[in-house]
């Protein structure tokens, strides 16, 4: 990260996974926005995570303004509501690069995998926003139960994304956050990591727990 930090705005960050994201990124000194469908929210939503984390959060704001005033966008709604919220906030994320945490879930039955026709719910958001902007795909791994916790994160996050650079910047607010993260290939790979949450779902149906996924064999595991 630069010195001059970036303004990390999170769509929908009033929510199970947004908010855990926020807490830890604003803990490790970045400024985060949440956004939200109202400002109201967005506002009650920055109190509650800072009187839970003891963080000072830069602002809670209306998704359309949050967007504008984020330097990198991140999107945690649920897959129902993805495209409507891009759709109201393309205007704002050109030239920026978009985080999308989405899981193409089809409830009830989460805890089937579901394929999009489009390849991948990521792809979906890199067509409607088009090619001017950067998104990368991660976090769709890590259970929120397991971000609202202090301490390094027992999950690893597969980083997917066309751009590199864009990636390495996820990379590297991944590890700000706690996780240990990996440069996972292009968004056509963005598939696997989605299609991995139904089973961790479905393992944690079984097992009772939040089961996340460990990378072996690199050498970095034990970091
Ligand atoms: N929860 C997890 O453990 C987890 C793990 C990995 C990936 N994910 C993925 O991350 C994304 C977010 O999951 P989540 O569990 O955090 O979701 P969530 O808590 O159910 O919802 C997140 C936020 O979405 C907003 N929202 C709800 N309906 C909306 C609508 N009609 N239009 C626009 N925004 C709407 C709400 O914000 P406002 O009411 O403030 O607008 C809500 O706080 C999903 O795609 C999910 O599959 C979740």
């Amino acid at each position: 990260m630069t010195k001059q930090q970036p303004v990390i705005a999170i769509l929908g960050g009033s929510g199970a996974l947004g908010s855990g994201l926020a807490w830890r990124w604003a803990a490790a000194g970045l400024p985060v926005v949440i956004g939200s469908r109202t400002q109201q929210k967005a506002q009650t939503a920055v109190a509650d995570i800072s009187a839970q984390h003891g963080v000072t959060l830069h602002s809670g704001l209306d998704n359309k303004a949050a967007a504008q005033a984020g330097d990198i966008l991140v999107l945690t709604v649920p897959f129902s509501h993805q495209a409507d919220l891009l759709n109201e906030i393309k205007e704002f994320a050109q030239g920026k690069i978009f985080i999308d945490v989405t899981v193409p879930l089809v409830p009830p039955k989460v805890a089937r995998v579901h394929l999009v026709k489009e390849g991948a719910a990521a792809l979906i958001t890199q067509k409607i926003l088009g090619e001017n902007v950067n998104v990368v795909s991660a976090f769709q791994n890590v259970a929120a139960a397991n971000l609202q916790t202090k301490g390094p994160v027992d999950c690893d996050v597969l980083v997917t994304g066309d751009d590199p650079k864009a990636r390495q910047q996820v990379v590297e607010l991944a590890e700000l956050a706690g996780m240990q993260a990996y440069h996972a290939g292009p968004l056509d790979n963005a598939v696997v990591a989605e299609a991995l949450t139904s089973v961790l779902i479905h393992i944690n149906k079984r097992y009772k727990g939040h089961a996340g996924i460990r990378i072996s064999g690199l050498g970095l595991e034990t970091k």
